[in-house]
């Protein structure tokens, strides 16, 4: 099996997960943590370089004040609970995003914990939070404009490679498997430019019930792709 260096998930549907069994949203999230770690766990063991989650993006601030608070202290706990056994397995966390949203507790934790686990070798587990594509390439652009005007580059180096290096993925490998759960078939502002020739595998299944299973069909699925990168094999 040709095991994904890099795999992104759109982890969707908690909320729905939880209403259809009449629980607060909430729950849902609590048990879409879960499906987190069985994950994580799964694609460290598979030997996956990188795996990115979309946890919070740029437009889910705009959800009630109660829902937004309840997910950073989520964050938060699960970030506290999770560091010890992240370092145990070697992985190593990155976190992209404009954090200046979060509270300073979070920011402080987030920072120390990707501190610590910095010289990690296995997995590369990156999460995006408060994250949007449209955000990164804006991001991006000003830096490389800075470094332009500080004469660090010149405009000629705004090549496509010269102008990923200031992209939050800049140091991954290429996003080659894209998944969805809960049926949305949609991209949301998650990665746009490191998803240009990613694979893409949209499922039903809500993400509390997400697991090694599913993740390894979406494996299998993707095994099955045939990558051409708008080339042809010569015959
Ligand atoms: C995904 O689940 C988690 C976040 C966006 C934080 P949702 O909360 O979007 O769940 P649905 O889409 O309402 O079911
Ligand atoms: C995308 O899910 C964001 C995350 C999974 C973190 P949303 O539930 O926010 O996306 P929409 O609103 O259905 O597009
Ligand atoms: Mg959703």
């Amino acid at each position: 099996m040709n095991i994904p260096k890099h795999i992104a998930i759109i982890m969707d549907g908690n909320g729905r997960w939880a209403s259809k069994r009449s629980l607060p949203r909430i729950i849902g999230h609590q048990q879409g943590v879960k499906a987190v770690r069985k994950v994580v766990k799964a694609c460290g063991e598979m030997g996956v370089q990188t795996l990115t989650l979309f946890a919070f993006s740029s437009e889910n601030k705009n959800r009630s004040a109660e829902e937004v608070s309840l997910l950073f202290k989520l964050f938060l706990s699960a970030l506290n609970q999770e560091v010890k056994k992240l370092n145990k397995n070697n992985i190593r966390l990155k976190i992209i995003g404009d954090m200046s949203l979060f509270p300073e507790d979070i920011q402080k934790t987030a920072s120390e914990a990707q501190m610590q686990l910095a010289e990690n070798t296995g997995l590369t587990l990156v999460i995006a939070a408060n994250y949007g594509g449209q955000w990164d390439i804006v991001q991006a652009a000003k830096k490389a404009s800075e470094a332009v005007i500080k004469g660090v580059i010149s405009s000629e180096d705004i090549t496509i490679e010269g102008f990923s290096n200031y992209l939050s993925l800049a140091h991954e490998p290429a996003v080659d498997l894209l998944i969805r759960s809960s049926g949305e078939l949609r991209i949301s502002n998650f990665l746009l430019w490191d998803i240009a020739y990613s694979e893409l595998y949209f499922t039903d299944t809500l993400w509390p019930d997400f697991n090694e299973i599913e993740l390894k069909k979406a494996i299998e699925s993707f095994n099955y792709r045939d990558r051409r990168f708008g080339s042809r094999k010569e015959n």
